[in-house]
Formats: structure tokens, C-alpha cells, sequence
């Protein structure tokens, strides 16, 4: 069973649409949001509420790299690495994050703070190279710049 207040989100977004099973990602973003990743018993809870077969949800949570389903932290840095980004030097991105928090893609800051993904374009191309912080969205100027933003996420 899940808290009673991530159970009331998720029963409310399955009751909204006409079909329940559309509202799926709304589901997972909720438990994600939650948790800071998508454990197994919710899961399993999110296929029974919107009465879908768990290796159904479990594809979907697959298909999305914007779902996590390893080690949580409090804040997730999502670094996309597609072709933009790649070409406007995502590396120097990469390296300032290692050198102020110590972590490269995958890995989680000791105090359980920040994780760092890489992820796939994050539609805002214009912007290269780009980052997010949970649901917020930087372009990346300078390590001084990004060093500030990241003070924000305690
Ligand atoms: Fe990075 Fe599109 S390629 S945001």
C-alpha cells in the first residue's frame, strides 16, 4: 500500500481521463516525484489502479529514460546528450558536474542529493547544451552559473 496522499494522486489522475490507462505517465511522474525513483510495489500499485497488466507499466517505465528505476536521490540532473547537445559540448557540462558534486552519469552524490542522468533530447535544442534539475530547465552558460542554480536544490 502506498502513503495515503501519493494513493489519492494517482486514484485522481486515473479518474480524470475516460480511460484509465491514459493516464499512465501522469501516474508514473507522481511516484516518481514521490520517491525520486519508480520502486517495484508501486509499480505494481500503479498497474492495479489502472487496471493494466505490470509488465505493461513495467515496458512503458522501460521505453521513457525520464524514468528511474535505480538508486533515488532528492533531486535529479538530467544532462541531455543527443546530437545538439553533443555538438555544443555537453562534455564541458558533464565535467563541471563531476568536479563540484564528485559524480558522472548514473551515480548519486554520497548525501543522496543529486543523481546524474543522461538522457535523450529534452526539446529545447535552441537552448544546447541543456539540463534539468527535477522539472526545471537550464541552458548551460558557465561552472559559476551552474554552481548557482544547483545551490537551489538543497
Ligand atoms: Fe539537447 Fe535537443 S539535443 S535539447
Amino acid at each position: 500500500m502506498l502513503p495515503p496522499e501519493l494513493e489519492q494522486k494517482l486514484l485522481e489522475h486515473a479518474n480524470y481521463f475516460p480511460r484509465r490507462e491514459q493516464a499512465i505517465l501522469l501516474c508514473l511522474h507522481e511516484v516518481q516525484d514521490y520517491y525520486g525513483n519508480i520502486p517495484p510495489f508501486a509499480l505494481e500499485r500503479v498497474a492495479q489502479i489502472l487496471g493494466l497488466p505490470l509488465n505493461h507499466v513495467e515496458n512503458v517505465v522501460s521505453f521513457y529514460d525520464m524514468f528511474d528505476r535505480g538508486e533515488p536521490a532528492r533531486h535529479r540532473i538530467r544532462v541531455c546528450v543527443s546530437i545538439v547537445c553533443n555538438l555544443m559540448n555537453k562534455q564541458r557540462l558533464l565535467d563541471a558536474i563531476r568536479k563540484h558534486l564528485g559524480i558522472g552519469v548514473g551515480e548519486v552524490t554520497k548525501d543522496g542529493r543529486f543523481k546524474l542522468i543522461a538522457v535523450q533530447c529534452l526539446g529545447a535544442c535552441s537552448e544546447a547544451p541543456v539540463f534539468m534539475v527535477d522539472n526545471d530547465t537550464y541552458k548551460f552558460e558557465s561552472e559559476e552559473k551552474l554552481y548557482e542554480i544547483l545551490s537551489k536544490y538543497t
